[in-house]
This record gives C-alpha cells, structure tokens and sequence, in this order.
C-alpha cells in the first residue's frame, strides 16, 4: 500500500488500483464536486471509485468513516467500501427514501466493525447460545457488530437489525436489510452472485430471496451448519410469492 498526502489528508490508494495511480489527481477518479464533498469531511479514500454514491449516504459515511478503518484491515475495509456502494446503489435503484438511503450506508459502513475481533472480544459483545456460536466465533460478528454500533451511539433500531442481520437475514420488511444482505454477498470484489447484484437493481425482494436461498444450499452442500436464524427468514421468505 502506498500512502500520500492531499490537502492534510492521507488517502490510501492501493497499488494494484485498475484506474487510479499515484500520480492521478483525485478527481480524476471520482467527480471534483464529489471530491471537494469528501475532502470537507475528511474522508479516506482506499481505490474505491465512489463515483455515484449519493449526497445522503456520503453524509451519513463521512463521520464514520475513519472509526470503522481503524477497526479492518485494509483488505476487509475496502470490501466495506464497495458493500456500502453497491447497497447505495441498489437503495437507489428501488426509489429508497432519503431516511432509508440514510440507514443504507450507515448499517453498510459499520456492517463488519466486529468482524475481526478475537474469540474473547466477540464473546464479551455477543455471547454464544448455540453449538454453531460457541464453534466459530466468527458466526457471531454481526450480533457483535449490532452490539458494538450501540456502544458507538448508534440507536436506530432499522440500522441495528440490518448490522446483525447481515449475517443470518433480516425479514423481508427491513428494506434497508436486505439492501445490506445483498450488497455483501454480491459486492463486485467477491467475483460471485453476479446475478444478484443485477437482479438487486431490479427486484429487491426477489434478489434477496435468491440471496439468501444461494446461502443455504451452499452450507449444506458443504455439510456446515445453518443457522436457526437463517433457516427462519429462509422459511418466512420461501413462502411470499
Ligand atoms: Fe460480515
Ligand atoms: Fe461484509
């Protein structure tokens, strides 16, 4: 990685950036008005293109920002970046409203905050009530996440739903859910779900039902437990039409 200065701020830029160099200057990659909008709040960027992000959610990410890359990697942090593009996008593909877009890229930003936290840490924020918890500790970062966006002053239960819900799902009212859900199984650096992630631009609810189908089979092709929260929206979800 590769670091450099802009106007007092450091700006991350990887170094196997498909469009981006060292020597581009920042609007060559996103607009100069989208650039003077992100450079007022101080954001970082890390070779995302965050060209098409709307006003809503680059104010709800501009706060944020910072706090969530100190807790990732920046492997994990750019695919952070791309989730709250992509569910940006798909909010805005399905006429979103400014308060859902708002909770979109706030529940994206901070959907894997507890991601990388150690066995004890991830207990101490959610303990484990199931064989399938107390086996992988990683199972539970999303109620961990939820736990931890609540210590960060986060309280919209919308918001909140949709950090824990990333990992088992969310029922098929929380709009803002499945805009989270879909982006992160389907986000572009993933090379999978393809389809998803075009069929999100369409039709929400029927990529998240596909999402979340895709899920299922996968564990147990592989013999890996699925969760009880899972199997429940997968059954709520299996019998909308
Ligand atoms: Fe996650
Ligand atoms: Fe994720």
């Amino acid at each position: 990685m590769q670091d450099f200065s802009y106007d007092n701020q450091i700006y991350f830029l990887q170094q196997h950036a498909p469009t981006v160099s060292i020597d581009q200057s920042i609007t060559q990659v996103i607009s100069q008005e989208q650039a003077e909008l992100l450079k007022s709040k101080a954001i970082v960027l890390q070779n995302i293109d965050l060209q098409g992000l709307s006003a809503e959610a680059v104010d709800i990410i501009a706060p944020l920002y910072q706090r969530v890359a100190k807790q990732l990697t920046p492997k994990r942090f750019a695919h952070v970046l791309r989730v709250t593009k992509l569910a940006d996008a798909i909010g805005q593909a399905n006429d979103f409203s400014t308060t859902e877009l708002q909770a979109t890229a706030k529940a994206a930003i901070l959907h894997d905050i507890a991601r990388e936290l150690d066995c004890e840490a991830m207990h101490a924020l959610a303990e484990p009530k199931i064989a399938c918890e107390s086996e992988c500790h990683l199972v539970l970062h999303g109620k961990a996440g939820r736990a931890l966006a609540q210590q960060w002053g986060i309280d919209e239960t919308v918001v909140l739903d949709a950090i824990e819900g990333h990992t088992f799902g969310v029922l098929p009212d929380n709009r803002v859910g499945m805009a989270v859900y879909i982006a992160d199984v389907s986000e572009p650096g993933r090379n999978v779900n393809q389809d998803i992630r075009e069929l999100a631009l369409e039709d929400l609810l029927s990529a998240y039902k596909k999402a979340v189908s895709c899920k299922v089979n996968y564990l147990q092709s592989r013999g890996k437990p699925v969760h009880p929260d899972t199997l429940r929206v997968h059954d709520e979800i299996s019998q909308l039409s």
